[in-house]
């Protein structure tokens, strides 16, 4: 199929230079909050690779970066409360500092699964660092420490997030036009 950017998107909610300049703010922030810690970045795959790569190369202290995956299991463009998560291999929680990275705060099931398994495996502290919030769609009681952007309730595509795999290239954020997911609803595994 051959789409143009403009066929799917609706509206470009946040532009290329507002996301480099936010990048740049948090990186502060954070830098600041965990100087002199050994901190490391866990980066929730797939939605947030595209932000993991820009925040690291942001932070000026020294991290330790891993990875892991998260998928949720729901029709079209909603998630169910089931996650399944798999660690990165050698990745062993116990005593480290860690900020995840992640590309959007939902309903807050997914974070919450990861943040249980983290401490249950022992984990010093976990923090949680979002490209984007939804909190209107929030269902359990989670506040990320660092959010990039709180957006309204829309399903919003690109830097890093997709829909069925597609858009994750666009290197804006934008609302995708509702017949682009209104038609393909069908159940789907959905990688985050
Ligand atoms: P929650 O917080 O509901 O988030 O567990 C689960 C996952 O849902 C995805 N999600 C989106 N993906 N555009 C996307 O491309 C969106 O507007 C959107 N809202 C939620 C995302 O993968 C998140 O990790
Ligand atoms: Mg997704």
């Amino acid at each position: 199929m051959n789409e143009d950017i403009t066929d799917v998107i609706e509206e470009v909610l946040i532009s290329e230079d507002e996301i480099k300049s936010r990048i740049a703010e948090m990186a502060e922030e954070i830098g600041r909050d965990y100087h002199g810690k050994d901190l490391c970045v866990l980066s929730v795959l797939s939605g947030s690779f595209i932000f993991a790569a820009d925040m690291v190369r942001a932070l000026k202290i020294p991290v330790k970066v891993s990875f892991i995956f998260a998928s949720s299991y729901g029709a079209g463009t909603e998630s169910s409360g089931k996650v399944d998560i798999i660690k990165g291999k050698g990745f062993d929680p116990k005593g480290l500092d860690i900020l995840i990275l992640e590309d959007i705060v939902d309903t807050g099931r997914t974070l919450t699964a990861i943040k249980k398994l983290l401490l249950e495996e022992g984990a010093k502290s976990v923090e949680i660092c979002t490209f984007l919030d939804k909190p209107e769609r929030r269902v359990v009681d989670l506040h990320p420490k660092y959010v990039g952007f709180v957006i309204p309730n829309k399903f919003v595509a690109g830097y890093g997030l997709d829909y069925e795999y597609r858009y994750r290239q666009f290197p804006f954020v934008g609302i995708l036009k509702p017949e682009m997911y209104e038609q393909r609803g069908s159940c789907v595994e959905e990688g985050n």
